[in-house]
């Protein structure tokens, strides 16, 4: 894999381990402070004349660059038994289409941000200092982390410009696919856009033990979708879109429906959605099939699942075992987005080349389920829009309030907690510090992957309701819980919880 020199062109996201020294000597921002906000533009869906899609095509013509591989985060300091970790926001510069750069305003400048891998029971800090240069506050979330409320990145907890914070994340938690994220209040949808989303990755024993395909086997496939203005450049729109945001250009790893280089063997796959509103639906060509084998921040399911179709709401993430060893090499297999429109149903390729001896197998059985304590309580959260006195998302009637608390759980117990949808919207719903069990969906039990699952994201489609049982465990303290349409988070859809201890 990656023998295209483009992708060793890219500079730092093409090799799959290097130090953070390394990086930090990569590519530097000079002109690279202006807003994503240019002037209004009208090329945000698809355009209209015959030339304008012709430009298009070729500059973002599919399979054409290889897969990268965000770079896996070196420590700076083991000590104590501690990963200690060093990241500095800052701008910086990708080729992403042929010509001009793009600029990103991201985790060392790069997009996504490095990859952290983690082990379970073994504390991680994390130094995350402001070097945008935008003059702008930030926060950093590590989104299904069971993280205590002063290392949460809960929207009052700003970094300043030119400041610096350390998150502590004590990793008690199962093996799971995490990722970090920007999350001031007003701002997560425009500090995402512009590049400020990275993997967590948890590892334990347990997980080890199972022989699933690990090391260049286990590639993460961070899917989002943005728009370009003709110099290049990330396209957001100078009006707030409240609706939440679509682009019309599907990246994976920062790269435009990329190929990658597969052997005839197991891969796994943890895919984030990473798109500030987009949902996913995610298929194989050939009818080929993908063995889900974890979900969110629970990690492994119970059994692995088999699914045609996988439906991925932002911020969810599924963790899929594909099967390469019955395609012969010289095989293309696409992987699409069947609620894409033309510009968005394809995803990335992977092209089935010779070689792969297999060592790694799908047990039948991966993780004993969670216990889950007595059901204690229950509580109904309807969401809505509201267009006066402001256009504003709402739980229960409200926006966000930093004064206000919404719920007060019992550290230790499960509630049953129904999201009421009541509009048009789809509203992807997130706990922090909890995890859930999705009961049911518009009154009907949920597929066996998404039943079995511990989740932090649920989709809450159109006019239904969406009940879950959530398990407050980890810390007591105060934690937002809100929806991931990041648009919808940013005005106002949020709320807070005080978990008691
Ligand atoms: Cu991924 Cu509160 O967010
Ligand atoms: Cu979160
Ligand atoms: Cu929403």
């Amino acid at each position: 894999m990656g023998s295209d020199p483009r992708a060793a062109a890219r500079g730092p996201l093409a090799g799959p381990a290097i130090s953070r020294r390394r990086f930090l000597h990569g590519v530097a921002g000079a002109a690279l402070l202006c807003s994503l906000e240019g002037p209004a533009r009208t090329v945000l869906g698809r355009g209209t004349s015959a030339a304008f899609r012709a430009q298009r095509r070729k500059r973002f013509a599919p399979f054409e660059s290889e897969l990268p591989i965000p770079p896996v985060l070196e420590p700076v300091s083991t000590e104590g038994g501690v990963d200690r970790y060093e990241i500095t926001m800052r701008p910086g510069e990708q080729q992403i289409l042929e010509g001009e750069p793009t600029r990103i305003l991201g985790y060392e400048g790069m997009f996504p941000g490095p990859t952290i891998k983690a082990e379970r029971d073994r504390p991680v800090e994390v130094v995350q200092r402001n070097d945008l240069g935008t003059g702008e506050d930030v926060v950093v979330h590590l989104h299904g982390g069971v993280t205590e409320p002063e290392s949460d990145g809960h929207p009052d907890d700003v970094i300043p410009p030119g400041g610096e914070y350390t998150y502590r994340y004590a990793n008690r938690q199962r093996a799971a696919t995490l990722w970090y994220h920007e999350h001031g209040h007003g701002y997560t949808a425009k500090g995402v856009y512009a590049g400020r989303a990275g993997m967590y990755l948890v590892d334990d024993p347990e997980e080890r033990a199972l022989g699933l395909p690990r090391g260049e086997y286990d590639v993460p496939l961070v899917i989002c979708d943005r728009s370009f203005d003709e110099d290049n450049q990330f396209l957001y729109p100078s009006y707030f879109p409240i609706d939440g945001f679509y682009g019309n250009t599907i990246l994976v790893n920062g790269a435009v429906i990329p190929r990658m280089r597969v052997e005839r063997r197991l891969y796994r796959f943890r895919i984030l959605n990473a798109s500030n509103a987009r949902t996913l639906e995610l298929v194989l060509s050939h009818g080929a099939q993908m063995i889900q084998i974890g979900a969110d921040s629970g990690g492994l399911l119970p059994r692995p699942v088999k699914r045609r179709v996988i439906s991925l709401c932002p911020a969810e993430r599924a963790d899929v075992v594909i099967d390469l060893r019955e395609f012969t090499p010289g095989s293309e297999l696409v992987l699409r987005n069947r609620a894409g429109d033309e510009a968005t149903r394809r995803v990335m390729r992977f092209d089935v080349v010779r070689g792969g001896s297999e060592e790694a197998r799908v047990p039948k059985r991966l993780r004993d389920p969670v216990l889950w304590p007595e059901v204690v309580g229950e509580r109904t959260f309807t969401l809505d829009f509201q267009t006066s006195p402001e256009p504003q998302w709402q739980i229960n009637g409200k926006g966000f309030d930093h004064d206000r608390i919404d719920a007060e759980p019992r550290l230790g117990t499960a509630e049953l907690w129904h999201w009421v949808n009541t509009g048009p919207g789809l509203h992807p719903m997130h706990t922090h510090l909890a995890h859930f069990q999705v009961v049911s969906v518009g009154g009907r039990k949920p597929g066996p992957a998404d039943r079995r699952a511990m989740k932090d994201t649920v989709l809450v489609p159109p006019n239904e309701t969406v009940t879950v049982k959530v398990l407050f465990a980890g810390f007591p303290g105060r934690y937002v819980f809100h929806c991931h349409a990041l648009e919808h988070g940013d005005r106002d859809m949020m709320g807070q919880m005080r978990v008691r201890p």
